[in-house]
């Protein structure tokens, strides 16, 4: 079964819409099966971003996921990273679908609430930074 990495970013938990955007996962029907309440370190936040380095918006980006803390999840399901993509709706929410979590709940590209990998690939390369194989667990999920 396929696995995304999720990421509520700094915005999001200090807005207090944690509980409404897992909220919107859980209905979707993904399984949640990792999560932790986390601040990121530099070397973290560089690994995360490394893609980006040398971007003008790499630095201020680094900056701002250390600035409060994460909710860094793993949700599991069919087509997972895509269906994940399309809840979350564009990275800019200026131009994210209305109703969508970037569309609901932003307004601005650096502060854009959400983060989601962009492939299965890049998936399996941030539940690694984030997470042991030990904290991504197995179980039976009703419907
Ligand atoms: P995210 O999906 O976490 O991946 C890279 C992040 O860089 C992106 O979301 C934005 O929050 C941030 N960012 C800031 N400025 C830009 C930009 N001009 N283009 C793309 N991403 C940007």
């Amino acid at each position: 079964m396929e696995r995304t990495f999720i990421m509520l970013k700094p915005d999001a938990v200090q807005r207090g819409l944690i509980g409404q955007i897992i909220a919107r996962f859980e209905a979707k029907g993904l399984k949640l099966v990792g999560m932790k309440l986390k601040r990121v370190d530099r070397a973290l936040a560089e690994a995360h971003y490394a893609e980006h380095r040398g971007k003008g918006f790499f630095e201020p980006t680094v900056n701002y996921i250390m600035s409060s803390p994460v909710v860094a999840m793993v949700w599991e399901g069919k087509n997972a990273v895509a269906a994940a993509r399309e809840l979350m709706g564009a990275t800019n929410p200026a131009a994210a679908a209305p109703g969508s979590v970037r569309g609901s709940y932003g307004i601005d590209i650096s502060r854009n609430v959400v983060h989601g990998s962009d492939s299965p690939a890049s998936a399996e390369r941030e539940i690694g930074l984030y997470f042991r194989p030990e904290e991504v667990l197995s179980y039976t999920k009703a419907g």
